[in-house]
């Protein structure tokens, strides 16, 4: 825990918006890291006490052989899946054997308040392997159905590991459906990444949804790992009045009379994290942008309408990063902002939930700096998602970036150099709080380094190999890598391909080296 470090930042941000003669920097730029670091999330406490215990992951069982009168195939026994993908921070994330490639969410939230839900979830998968069993991440509720292909299914459970155990082994490219029929209330999840409650949430008002790195959990079963998306239908019942805002697009609402149901399509693979459902009463505000980006914004109804300000350039932003990143990748955009404090933003994908205490409509600026941040992790971190959750520079370094992009846009490479100087002078004087990104601590992962050191990574590569080869890298890395995942190694690569210099030494001083190194272009060491 940082919570000494928190005030620190606070007070920091405050003295570089004084000593910054633009007023380009503010102190809702920081609030992100700030609160990341440290928070105090006001406890919305799901029902149960306890947070699922994380256990290590089940043993391999031997694998029994089945009799079976299929001519023998070249094939191996059925084995046990995998309970964990291997993230090199988070080894029991996720889950081997098999690849997820729809999830069917379809939850009825009988009761907002206490968020009392009867569940069903379907996912079409396809056996990497011939399996004897699998596992699902899956954290409280009562199972009451559980089938593989229409059968019932044995299951065990064990913390978060939900292990099948098919009535017959699956074979090695067999194509299967799990449905898992489930109820009851979510269990408050604490993630070993980050100090704060993630997964579902409920608050005073309604619900909202969480869930990077592993929260997902929370409320359905699933392969929880971004290395393994998945095309997602999202459909919600729930009591009137209240409404529901999820990800992709709103195919249908049907009256049901006390209660209406929502189905979202979400036709672009998606990470598991990603995955968002929110209650409450809404407002909606619809727009597009010049190039043809549909955005649909989702306002708590209780909030004021000047909060919509700071949103009301998205437009020109989806135009300009699709200018210098690639097309926008999904089919529509937009923020979600809830009428409640959590002190932090999350780039869910197609719709960036906003907490209240992250808009402040009279500092448009400050908050287009997040909204600018949350856009740009729809290319990198929605669509290039990292294949490890070690190299998460990728998604925030990135992002932060995007919101000195955002004013360089504005400002012009005045402004970008404002905005270089002051982090990096930022960075230099407090060097505890700003690790070298490129090997965050599993239990820190969302750490000021990889923020703020990450958005200089970039800078310090534009400095040395020039804007030209800058953003021919980024478009590359992009579209190379779109829709699905990428290791830093993937990016150095591309940067030394494109500018056709060796970059080894430069990538381990500004990703792993504890002394944050000089941008002697911009004189800055
Ligand atoms: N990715 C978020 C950002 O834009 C930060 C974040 C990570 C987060 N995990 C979270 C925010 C959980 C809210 C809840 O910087
Ligand atoms: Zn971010």
């Amino acid at each position: 825990m940082r919570c000494d470090k928190n005030g620190n930042v606070k007070r920091k941000s405050k003295g570089m918006k004084h000593s910054s003669s633009t007023r380009i920097l503010s102190p809702l730029a920081f609030l992100i890291l700030a609160v990341l670091a440290c928070q105090f999330m006001p406890t919305q406490t799901p029902a149960s006490e306890t947070p699922p215990t994380k256990v290590p992951a089940t043993e391999s069982v031997s694998p029994t052989k089945e009799p079976t009168n299929e001519p023998a195939e070249e094939t191996a026994d059925p084995s046990a899946g995998s309970s964990g993908l291997g993230d090199s921070r988070y080894p029991e994330f996720g889950n081997g054997g098999y690849d997820a490639q729809t999830y069917t969410l379809d939850i009825t939230v009988n009761d907002v308040t206490s968020s009392d839900l009867t569940a069903t979830t379907t996912i079409e998968a396809t056996a990497a392997q011939a399996l004897s069993r699998f596992n699902l991440d899956f954290a409280g509720f009562e199972i009451t159905s559980l089938t593989v292909n229409d059968e019932a299914a044995e299951f065990e459970r064990k913390g978060q590991e939900l292990t099948v155990i098919p009535s017959q082994p699956l074979e090695n490219g067999e194509k299967f459906i799990v449905s898992i029929s489930y109820e009851g209330i979510p269990d408050a999840m604490q993630s070993q990444a980050l100090p704060f409650p993630t997964g579902w949430i409920v608050y005073e008002n309604g619900i909202f949804v969480l869930s990077e790195p592993d929260g997902s959990a929370s409320f359905y079963p699933v392969n929880d790992h971004p290395l393994d998306k998945a095309l997602y239908t999202i459909i919600v019942t729930v009591p009137k009045p209240y409404e529901v805002a999820a990800n992709g697009i709103l195919e249908e609402t049907t009256d049901n009379g006390q209660s209406v149901t929502y189905h979202f399509k979400v036709r672009d693979p998606m990470a598991s994290y990603l995955t968002t459902i929110n209650v409450t009463d809404f407002d909606q505000e619809t727009m597009e942008s010049d190039g043809g980006v549909p955005i649909r914004n989702y306002y708590a109804a209780s909030l004021p309408d000047n909060i919509r300000k700071p949103f009301a350039r998205q437009g020109e932003m989806i135009d300009y990063f699709s200018e210098i990143f690639g097309p926008y990748p999904f089919e529509v955009y937009g923020a979600l902002v809830m009428d409640t404090e959590f002190g932090a933003a999350l780039e869910n994908q197609t719709m960036s939930i906003f907490g209240v205490d992250m808009v402040d409509a009279n500092d448009i600026e400050g908050t287009e700096s997040v909204v600018a941040h949350e856009l740009t992790h729809q290319w990198f971190g929605d669509s290039i998602s990292v294949a490890d959750w070690g190299d998460i520079w990728l998604n925030e370094g990135f992002a932060t970036y995007g919101e000195a992009l955002w004013v360089e846009y504005d400002y012009g490479e005045a402004g970008l150099k404002q905005w270089v100087e002051d982090i990096y002078n930022e960075v230099k004087s407090y060097p505890d709080f700003y690790p070298p990104p490129g090997a965050p601590a599993a239990n820190n992962l969302f750490n000021g380094g990889v923020y703020l050191r990450g958005g200089l990574t970039l800078q310090a590569l534009r400095s040395n190999v020039g804007d030209e080869a800058f953003f021919e890298i980024l478009h590359t890395y992009y579209d190379r890598y779109k829709y699905g995942n990428a290791t830093t190694e993937d990016f150095i690569a591309v940067a030394e391909d494109i500018s056709g210099t060796d970059l080894g030494n430069f990538f381990d001083a500004w990703l792993y080296d504890e002394q944050l190194p000089p941008i002697p272009e911009l004189n800055l060491q």
